[in-house]
């Protein structure tokens, strides 16, 4: 049974949470009573975050940081459970995208993805697991639908969200006899966000990924939000190793979805 309270005085750290999906999610936390740390590169949206965050009446802490940089993840990390303790919900969102084909994609440019999506989910989730709560943890992913679905103009993301995926599958696996919990969440196309300003730029590519999703509209980032509570409560407590789509059916299209080749 989902109990109201569950989240009051947890512990969540958000690895890029102070813009879009990832905000979202801490914003959920927050609200639902938890103590929210977050974690990004830009200490202007960093302090911009946690001057919303703190609307909520929690406590909260902000990093600012590099996923690629081992040394300032564990220092946020490890700040923060000197903080409060234990994290109870660890959230690892911090992602670069942009829209090239790999014939001018340079290597630096594959790199800085990989870097920031692979490397840097693997720096998140190795520097947090002596500080997990053990048992009992929930680790949230976010994934891509390119992880699955052969995209064109987005080699790096589908490589390194596939590699997020199987992280995700690993850890579910490794750490299980822990009590910690692993799930990816893969969003769908999600309103209001970087991800798909970049993605779908003009009213036109938009309208072409609407009619592609089954439910035949963008999601929320509250959808999304939601999700990532519920797979952290223990209404979920059997359920690790999961990549759960929130797309509104969008990977049920297939290929393609945002946007072939010219
Ligand atoms: P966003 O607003 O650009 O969020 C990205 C966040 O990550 C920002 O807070 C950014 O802050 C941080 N970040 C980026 N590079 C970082 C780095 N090197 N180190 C630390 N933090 C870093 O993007 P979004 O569209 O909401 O996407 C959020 C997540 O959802 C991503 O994992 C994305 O792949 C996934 N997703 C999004 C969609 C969508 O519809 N938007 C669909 C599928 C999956 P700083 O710039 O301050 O570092
Ligand atoms: N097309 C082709 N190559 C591109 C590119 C584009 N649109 N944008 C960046 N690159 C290349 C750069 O040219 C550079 O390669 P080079 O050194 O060979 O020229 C490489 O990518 C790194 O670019 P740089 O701007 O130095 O990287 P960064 O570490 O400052 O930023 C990005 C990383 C490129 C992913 C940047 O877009 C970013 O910070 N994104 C975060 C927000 C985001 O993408 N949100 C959506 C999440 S889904």
């Amino acid at each position: 049974m989902l109990n109201q309270n569950e989240f009051t005085g947890k512990t969540v750290f958000v690895a890029g949470g102070t813009s879009g999906i990832n905000l979202g999610i801490a914003k959920a936390f927050a609200a639902a009573g938890a103590r929210v740390a977050v974690f990004s590169r830009s200490p202007e949206r960093v302090e911009r975050a946690l001057t919303s965050l703190r609307t909520l009446g929690t406590d909260v802490l902000g990093f600012s940081g590099d996923v690629r940089d081992m040394s300032s993840v564990q220092h946020a990390l490890s700040s923060t459970s000197e903080a409060w303790g234990s994290i109870d919900v660890l959230c690892s969102g911090a992602a670069g995208n942009f829209v090239a084909p790999v014939a001018l994609m340079s290597a630096n440019g594959f790199k800085s993805v990989m870097d920031i999506d692979l490397l840097g989910s693997f720096h998140v989730l190795r520097a947090a697991y002596p500080f997990l709560t053990k048992p009992g943890a929930s680790i949230i992913n976010i994934s891509a639908p390119q992880a699955s679905i052969a995209t064109p103009m987005q080699a790096h993301v589908c490589a390194a969200k596939a590699g997020v995926d199987m992280l995700t599958r690993v850890l579910a696996m490794e750490w299980g006899p822990e009590g910690i919990r692993v799930n990816s969440i893969v969003p769908g196309p999600i309103d209001g966000t970087e991800g798909m300003a970049r993605l779908t730029p003009t009213p036109e590519s938009r309208q072409a990924v609407i009619r592609s999703i089954p439910l035949r509209r963008y999601g929320d980032i509250s959808s999304v939000a939601n999700v990532a509570l519920m797979l952290s409560s223990a209404v979920c407590d059997y359920v690790t190793g999961v990549v759960l789509p929130v797309d509104g059916g969008a990977s049920l299209a297939g290929p393609g979805l945002f946007g072939a080749p010219a």
